[in-house]
């Protein structure tokens, strides 16, 4: 039966990482795949993780199954980390989340749900994307469309172009919009962008598709969930992927979450209802542990003080990287701007090189960057920086 199968290409970002693995060079710099690394180049647990997990443990007393939308507490203090405790929605049980393995577990089940609600709705993707965005989404049957989101010349969201393209999306449609930190550019739309799309949005009907997989490592954790309070607010539906992979370090755990905003408070039940069918019919049940230790550190004071310290110290150092890299190569030989890399926001900007430089980079150097030229700012420390910089220089002198 397997005869007729050939071999898959390899992930783009997953398959850069192994082969950063593979290379037994010293100097070798990741700059890959989207995962923190602290000063020493490490990716550490989180110490308030680090704490909730040794209790955790402690008071564990069964491994029993948990339940399909997973842990209760957890589902609700994830909505209230995206909207805001205090917000209009949840006093009017317009909302509901469904914990998922991962937040492209969630993406996935938000897909499916808007698969069997409205099986004609288009999703219209913003380009460039993360690469696995249309693989992920088109593959639950999705029609996937395209509208243009970045200049790569002025290295800014091409809000013009965009919201042309968005002015032809008919009634039903999904947008996909990303909350906060976008991937791969760094480039996060303004309050006054939000605001235009958002009014598109109730004009044309169309249903935004939220992607927040960075919540806090932009501007911070409230002022990332801006937007996505915003359409909350002022639009009867929309659905929220969101992960807890890079704000708690929980890569490995797989904890992420499906958020629906429905237009009255007898729907959120049945819309839960439907995820969970469909979790069934994939997965059964979300993993339970990383769940349980979000939950606790949103529910403790001291640790979720610490938490939200530690995603403060995440979020600085990677801005302080950006400026060390922009610079460092600032002055180069093709006087080439790399300005936007200390303007962006959250862990990714784009180098803006050709694809022989970057080869190069790869091949001579040990740099391994994103074939889009999409780096990890995370990558950087004290330690690497001065290679970084030179190599980049070299590279750009030829
Ligand atoms: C990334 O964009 O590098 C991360 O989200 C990791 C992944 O799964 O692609």
């Amino acid at each position: 039966m397997f005869d007729h199968l050939n071999a898959m290409p390899e992930d783009p970002i997953l398959g850069l990482m192994a082969a950063y693995r593979k290379d037994p060079r010293e100097q070798k710099i990741d700059l890959g795949a989207g995962v923190y690394q602290n000063e020493q180049g490490q990716t550490p647990v989180m110490r308030a993780v680090q704490k909730a997990e040794d209790r955790l443990i402690e008071q564990q007393s069964t491994k029993a199954y948990q339940g399909i939308a997973g842990d209760p507490d957890y589902n609700q203090r994830v909505l209230n980390l995206l909207l805001g405790e205090e917000h209009k929605t949840l006093a009017d049980g317009r909302a509901v989340s469904m914990q998922t393995p991962g937040g492209s577990g969630a993406l996935r089940i938000g897909a499916e749900v808007i698969r069997r609600a409205n099986p004609d709705a288009r999703l219209w993707v913003g380009i460039p994307t993360w690469p696995n965005h249309i693989p992920l989404l088109g593959s639950s049957g999705f029609q996937i469309e395209q509208y243009p989101y970045y200049n790569q010349n002025n290295h800014r969201v091409d809000f013009d172009s965009m919201l042309g393209a968005l002015e032809q999306v008919p009634q039903g449609d999904m947008v996909l919009l990303h909350g906060c930190c976008h991937n791969p550019t760094g480039s996060d739309l303004n309050h006054e962008q939000w605001q235009q799309v958002t009014e598109l949005a109730l004009q044309r009907g169309f249903i935004p598709f939220i992607d927040i997989a960075y919540q806090g490592l932009g501007d911070g954790l409230d002022e990332d969930a801006w937007g996505l309070r915003l359409m909350a607010s002022r639009l009867p539906e929309l659905v929220i992927a969101s992960s807890c992979s890079k704000n708690f370090g929980l890569y490995r755990e797989r904890t992420g979450s499906t958020s629906f905003i429905c237009s009255d408070a007898k729907q959120p039940s049945i819309v839960l209802s439907q995820a969970m069918s469909i979790a069934r019919q994939t997965y059964s049940m979300p993993p339970a542990h990383g769940a349980l230790i979000v939950s606790m550190i949103l529910d403790d004071k001291t640790l979720r003080a610490e938490w939200k310290d530690e995603v403060d110290e995440v979020r600085q150092r990677i801005q302080a990287m950006r400026k060390l890299l922009t610079d460092g190569i600032s002055n180069n030989a093709t006087s080439q701007d790399f300005s936007h890399i200390s303007q962006q926001k959250g862990m990714f900007s784009f180098l803006g090189i050709s694809k022989e430089q970057l080869t190069r980079l790869r091949e001579d150097f040990g740099i391994y960057i994103v074939d889009s030229t999409r780096m990890n700012l995370a990558g950087i420390n004290s330690g690497n920086i001065d290679y970084l910089c030179e190599s980049i220089l070299k590279v750009l002198s030829v």
